[in-house]
């Protein structure tokens, strides 16, 4: 048992989710400040609950339920996305409420739902449909890929909720619910955080999704993951509108590993480089900063020069997978080149530079191979390339 309660965010509008304190990764994504899976439930004359937490939290979700209402009596439950992480709970909450119908979208929510927890008591909904729960309605816009095909967001136009799901979120345990109740610039790290390394590769659905929303009346952005936005609604819709745009700054980041520290080397010249022509420069040895961070400099900055010394005639294992995962989260408006040291062969430099290729990256400077251990000329030679780069 615990004692957990709801919380009230507006009237008979209750948070009633749950706090990851201690989680630190997040399939791959580190989490350092945690997470929370949000869900809302509201008191209306069908009694209704907006998402249902990450499995191992129902006992958490259900007592904040329970403390304003006996959950048997929730009529509908929406699923806004599949991912265990808001539909963990949901046949718990379906075993004490079995009539409750669960608004799930058509055709992939139903599918996706079917698929991991069986035959439910499912209304499958599409765009454009809405549902009276008594003195308010809620109105359903599916999200498709941001990030799964079934997400989607659902909005209360008499309270002007809108109920965002995964979107404008970011993981972030903290105890109290609202933005202006947090450090600001915190929230927008972690914001940005959550959107390069889950929404990056669906900018133009982010788009779409920001202009079918554009027309709405909002107050208050009720989201799955981290703080609801009530102060601060402009500056993450305005961030949401710049990120999914592609927007980049002047800004460099240097990514390597090293094994005797002539890649090492070379890391450092090209950073200085960087900002001897004031181009500010982040200089990440890659066994010192979880992917997910670099990944979030990355995003909006316009460079990016990745090294890796040769290793068996590859690259390194670690900048392999960085290059995996950055090809998968599909950036743009990067520009870039690859970089390394070798003993002999010296193939991992070529393979970077087609891996960066192949994320998108535009090449701007032919790869920079070093043998063995850079000399002062080679050095004094890669930083005039990169002074002279027209950028
Ligand atoms: Fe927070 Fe895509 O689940």
């Amino acid at each position: 048992m615990n004692n957990c309660k709801a919380i009230q965010i507006s009237d008979g509008i209750y948070w009633v989710g749950a706090v990851d304190w201690s989680m630190r990764n997040f399939h791959g994504y580190e989490t350092g400040r945690g997470s929370s899976y949000n869900a809302y439930l509201i008191l209306d004359d069908k009694i209704t609950l907006i998402d249902a937490v990450k499995a191992g939290f129902e006992d958490e979700l259900i007592a904040r339920i329970s403390s304003v209402v006996d959950p048997a009596q929730i009529q509908v439950i929406v699923s806004s996305h599949v991912e265990p992480d808001h539909s963990g709970a949901l046949r718990n909450i379906a075993a004490l409420a079995p009539d409750a119908q669960i608004i799930t979208t058509n055709p992939n929510g139903l599918k996706g739902l079917t698929a991991r927890y069986g035959k439910l008591n499912y209304k499958p909904v599409k765009a454009g449909d809405a549902i009276s729960i008594g003195k308010r309605t809620l109105k359903f816009v599916p999200t498709p890929m941001l990030h799964w095909p079934d997400s989607m967001v659902t909005y209360c136009p008499e309270e002007k909720i809108l109920f965002s799901n995964d979107a404008f979120g970011e993981h972030l345990a903290t105890s109290m619910r609202f933005d202006d109740e947090n450090d600001l610039e915190i929230i927008m790290r972690e914001a940005k955080k959550y959107y390069a390394n889950i929404l990056m590769p669906f900018g133009k659905q982010a788009q779409t999704a920001l202009n079918a929303l554009g027309g709405l009346d909002i107050r208050m952005i009720a989201t799955g993951h981290g703080v609801i936005w009530r102060t601060h609604i402009d500056k993450i819709l305005d961030a949401y509108k710049s990120w999914s745009a592609g927007e980049v700054e002047e800004r460099a980041c240097v990514v390597f590993d090293s094994m005797w520290h002539s890649t090492e080397i070379l890391a450092q010249t090209i950073t200085e480089a960087f900002a001897e022509r004031g181009i500010p420069a982040a200089y990440y040895d890659i066994k010192a900063t979880p992917l997910s961070d670099i990944i979030t400099d990355i995003f909006t900055s316009k460079y990016l020069a990745v090294g890796s010394p040769t290793i068996n005639n590859q690259m390194m294992p670690t900048i392999a997978a960085f290059l995996c995962y950055l090809k998968g989260l599909r950036p743009v408006n990067h520009k870039g080149f690859a970089f390394g040291s070798y003993g002999w062969g010296g193939q991992s430099i070529g393979m970077v530079e087609e891996e960066l290729k192949a994320s998108g990256v535009e090449i701007i400077l032919d790869k920079i191979r070093v043998a063995n251990v850079p000399t002062a000329q080679q050095l004094n030679d890669i930083t005039a390339k990169i002074l002279a780069l027209n950028l």
